[in-house]
């Protein structure tokens, strides 16, 4: 599974790069906002600090202007990823510009029947929100389950990227579950490195080192 980053900070980024396993990038409106610098700018600066897929949002709600802003965020860099909502005007506009070869993440996907019309439309990405459904009670990841099996019974190339994990958990699940990519926010990639049992093994590995060679050395001196 690939692993994405769920963020518009540049520090973050910076940091998870630096950690060589980041392979991409999600951002929405929301997250655009957060650091206050227009979506233009702040998305040039992330293509410069991850290559890979960087997904950046549309705010229209209409055909039209979705068309429009598709062309100038697919013009800043040619790992764009162009965003839109899962709704009439979103599949509209993925299934026209799709065909001229801009690249689509549908958003805001809830039902395996919504990412149907994602994966009919031609869409590269659909980013299913497993965190929102467990948020009103219902088990996000099935969603995701039954997404893999739909695409895998009809071949479809749509990637499946799990957004709104909240959880080294839900991390996990998404990769069993056959998600192509999840999108993670800083703190749960950090999150993901840990385990009691590494820092107890590490510690005692060096303990046992240290007991044998700094006696050695010191019996030498
Ligand atoms: C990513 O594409 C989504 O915008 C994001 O994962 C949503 O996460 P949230 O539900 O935690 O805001």
């Amino acid at each position: 599974m690939k692993i994405f980053l769920d963020t518009a900070n540049l520090d973050e980024l910076r940091k998870g790069a630096d950690w060589g396993i980041v392979d991409g990038v999600t951002t929405n409106p929301s997250l655009i906002a957060k650091e206050g610098i227009a979506i233009d700018e702040q998305i040039k600066r992330i293509c410069d600090i991850v290559d890979g897929d960087i997904s950046a949002e549309v705010v229209s709600t209409d055909h039209a202007g979705m068309v429009e802003e598709a062309y100038k965020l697919a013009k800043i860099h040619k790992n764009i990823v162009v965003k839109v909502p899962l709704t009439r005007d979103g599949i509209k506009t993925t299934a026209k510009l799709s065909k001229e070869g801009i690249r689509f993440n549908v958003t805001l996907c809830f039902s395996a029947g919504q990412a149907l019309l994602a994966a009919k439309a031609g869409a590269y990405i659909v980013s299913p929100f497993v965190g929102r459904l467990d948020d009103i009670a219902l088990e996000g990841m099935n969603l995701i389950r039954e997404i893999a099996v739909i695409y895998k019974n009809y071949n479809f190339p749509t990637q499946i990227l799990a957004a709104s994990l909240r959880s080294p958990l839900h991390v996990a699940q998404a990769a069993v579950a056959g998600a192509h990519i999840g999108t993670l926010p800083f703190k749960v990639l950090d999150m993901l490195f840990n385990h009691p049992l590494t820092d107890r093994g590490l510690e005692q590995f060096l303990n046992d080192y240290a007991k044998v060679f700094q006696e050695q050395a010191s019996s030498r001196r």
